[in-house]
């Protein structure tokens, strides 16, 4: 299984050692290693907390993972980052360090199993709005890095629509919702959804129902979103896929190792792999990602 932190770090070294002793405007296009296209941006956002996003988020990377893909994970929630405990890592360093330049981002990204990377959480975020250019291209050279490595990039973000949240959500290349059938929980997808379409019509929205007793339910919570938000905001939804409740999900939280590793025949696993396929269609595929680099780009413009 490929280290994935290790091999960015490598990367990030021989680029400097390639351009070592050069000024910004003396490096040439060689002096850039260039993958054909930019990481797929995913945010994975909600409007009720513990809905299941961090649990999602975890398992589908490790889902991309198993299809060969490089992925890496990033954990944004600043209140309540626990990516990290789900994959069950212990990192000693993370988001905040990098935002307060106490460290460089590829020195906090941590391997999580079967070759995923993980960026770990913490607060702080929310200064990146006032950080100084020479911070902000530091940190951007970076991102380009990680274009480069990575085919696919999911954001765990916290729940609700904190002006962090929604920067994250508009900057993504797709938006992930993740409801339960609870009708708060539907409620506060909506508001998320709606908070989107106001700020951006072109925005693309996919939707995933988690814990539903059964596919009937999943269906019916689904249709009811994807109607509203056709006929009040004139905006079209896909449907990504239905999770069911399962026990595998909680018992592997308590094991802190994620349910695709502990229990890989149970029906939530089963439904995982459902979403992972219609992510990698060639459909989804073929679409243009604006990359991380695009993603941080739109970030700081807002
Ligand atoms: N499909 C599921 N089946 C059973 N329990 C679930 C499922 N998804 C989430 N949970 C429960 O919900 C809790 C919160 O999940 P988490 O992923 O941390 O939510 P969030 O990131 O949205 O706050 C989990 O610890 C687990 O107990
Ligand atoms: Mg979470």
């Amino acid at each position: 299984m490929t280290d994935q932190a290790e091999k960015l770090r490598n990367l990030v070294q021989s680029m400097k050692n390639k351009t070592k002793g050069k000024n910004k405007d003396e490096l040439t296009e060689n002096d850039v290693i260039t993958k054909e296209n930019s990481a797929y941006v995913y945010t994975i956002t909600s409007g009720k907390g513990g809905v299941g996003k961090s649990n999602f988020t975890a398992n589908l990377a490790l889902g991309l993972r198993q299809e060969g893909k490089e992925v890496m994970v990033i954990d944004a929630d600043l209140g309540m980052a626990n990516l990290d405990v789900i994959l069950g890592v212990s990192p000693t360093y993370n988001l905040s360090h990098v935002i307060r330049g106490e460290k460089r981002l590829e020195e906090i990204i941590v391997d999580g199993p079967k070759g995923l990377a993980l960026v770990p959480g913490g607060s702080g975020l929310e200064e990146l709005a006032n950080l100084s250019s020479y911070q902000i291209n530091n940190l951007i050279s970076c991102w380009n890095k990680i274009d480069q490595e990575f085919d696919i990039i999911l954001i765990d973000t916290g729940a609700g629509l904190t002006n962090n949240v929604t920067k994250f959500v508009l900057a993504a290349d797709e938006v992930i919702i993740i409801s339960t059938p609870e009708p708060t929980s539907i409620t506060d997808a909506y508001g998320v959804i709606k908070v989107i379409a106001k700020r951006d019509q072109e925005a693309t929205i996919k939707l995933v129902v988690n814990q539903a007793e059964n596919s009937n339910e999943g269906n019916k919570v689904a249709d009811r979103l994807v109607k509203t938000a056709r006929d009040f905001l004139q905006l079209e939804i896909g449907l990504l896929g239905i999770l069911p409740t399962d026990k595998a999900v909680t018992k592997s939280v308590r094991k802190r190792r994620p349910f695709f590793l502990e229990f890989p025949k149970s029906q939530v696993v089963k439904s995982i792999n459902q979403i992972v396929a219609k992510l990698l269609d060639k459909e989804v595929k073929e679409k243009e990602s604006g990359g991380i680099k695009g993603f941080f780009n739109k970030l700081l413009n807002f």
